[in-house]
């Protein structure tokens, strides 16, 4: 039986489900259940607020877009990891900011902290993304105190870190705002989709109206009232009216039903994925560890080093197992990057790049499954270390 990266956590019960919700129902966009997600999942979460969008990338849109609406940041400098996902960094490029990039840590793989404080002395950026690489948590504490140091604005790209837990906080509830995404490889799926948490009131209000084309509809009505007023807007011209700079990053309904549904499973999602890493770990104790301060990792994937990447790979492929470069590696690698700014080299994303895979943790894997993988891994790869 092949091993496949990910496997749908939606069961056939809960689409059967969904079809007889939707014959009863003929509001299936803009109706209650996007607001009863956003509202369990921020529940869910200990954050104060959630907003719903189509997917990871558009969270993290959303999130520059936000920032500069508020009017957050007083410049357009933001350094983001090295090691990341391509849309952790291109809606800031999109925007017109100037985005620094930072090596990894090598033990966590998120932010490398002693590169960071050189990043923030040079560029004194306003805004920091980060990203929980694969589950594990950054060094919260050090990047707090930088960012406190510095005066900066911290938010968490947490799309590969749903339920992970550091100090008994949610990874994406740290910062000032945190994206999550729901794709079906993901750790909860929505077929599509993404959400932004923030304890920050007013974003979350900005947030609203740009998910929306920027009208004031979907805001709290008193809030809504203000914007009104301060314009001078009559009743009518506000269905219309534009108060914000706005995208169309909405979900539906039938996406929030199942988000709603799917959240109850969540908790036992992490768990499990916490069990297949550690499993992966005692097979792989020969190979280099990814390891963080989390009291529970809600795994994404499990990250190795090999030196002979290409040839796990296709062992790993003729046994039928799926694996894959660990994330996009170093984005300062990659052709987008390099048309715009020159090919940007760092120590350890650089061995990231070309020596660094994942090999599957899902939910519906078993045991024997892992022990499967580990196996073939075994036969055939070289340790590297990553220093
Ligand atoms: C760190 C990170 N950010 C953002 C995304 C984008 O999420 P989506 O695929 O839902 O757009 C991903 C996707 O895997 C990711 O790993």
């Amino acid at each position: 039986m092949a091993i496949t990266l990910a496997q749908d956590t939606i069961e056939q019960s809960e689409i059967a489900d969904l079809c007889t919700w939707m014959q009863a129902n003929n509001r299936l966009t803009k109706g209650p259940l996007c607001v009863a997600f956003e509202e369990a999942f921020a529940q869910w979460q200990g954050s104060k607020h959630a907003v719903f969008v189509n997917s990871g990338s558009s969270a993290n849109l959303l999130m520059a877009q936000a920032l500069l609406e508020a009017g957050r940041l007083r410049n357009n400098i933001i350094i983001a990891p090295s090691v990341s996902w391509v849309t952790t960094v291109t809606p800031f490029m999109q925007l017109g900011f100037d985005v620094k990039l930072c090596d990894c840590d090598t033990q966590n793989l998120g932010l490398d902290i002693d590169h960071l404080e050189q990043l923030c002395k040079e560029y004194q950026p306003s805004c920091i993304i980060l990203v929980h690489v694969l589950g594990h948590a950054n060094h919260m504490k050090a990047i707090n105190d930088i960012c406190d140091r510095y005066d900066v604005v911290l938010i968490e790209d947490s799309c590969e870190s749903l339920g992970s837990i550091l100090d008994g906080k949610k990874l994406g509830s740290i910062g000032l705002a945190g994206s999550f995404s729901f794709y079906y490889g993901h750790h909860i799926s929505t077929i599509e989709g993404g959400m932004v948490v923030t304890d920050d009131t007013e974003l979350y209000h900005i947030m609203l109206s740009i998910r929306s084309h920027g009208w004031g509809r979907d805001v709290p009505k008193d809030v809504h009232a203000s914007w009104q007023a301060d314009y001078e807007i009559d009743e009518v011209r506000d269905l219309y009216t534009f108060y914000y700079s706005g995208f169309n990053l909405r979900s539906t309904d039938l996406n929030a039903y199942l988000g709603l549904s799917q959240l109850k499973k969540l908790d036992a999602i992490a768990k499990k994925r916490a069990h297949n890493a550690e499993r992966y770990a005692q097979n792989l104790s020969d190979f280099w560890c990814q390891t963080s301060d989390v009291s529970l990792l809600s795994s994404f994937a499990y990250a190795t080093f090999v030196e002979n990447r290409l040839q796990v790979y296709q062992r790993l492929k003729d046994a039928d197992i799926e694996s894959r470069p660990l994330i996009c590696g170093n984005i300062g690698l990659h052709p987008f990057w390099i048309k715009r700014y020159g090919k940007a080299s760092f120590a350890h994303a650089d061995q990231v790049h070309h020596q660094g895979m994942y090999l599957p943790n899902h939910y519906h894997l078993s045991d024997a499954d892992i022990d499967r993988v580990c196996e073939v891994v075994q036969e055939v790869a070289k340790p590297f270390d990553l220093d």
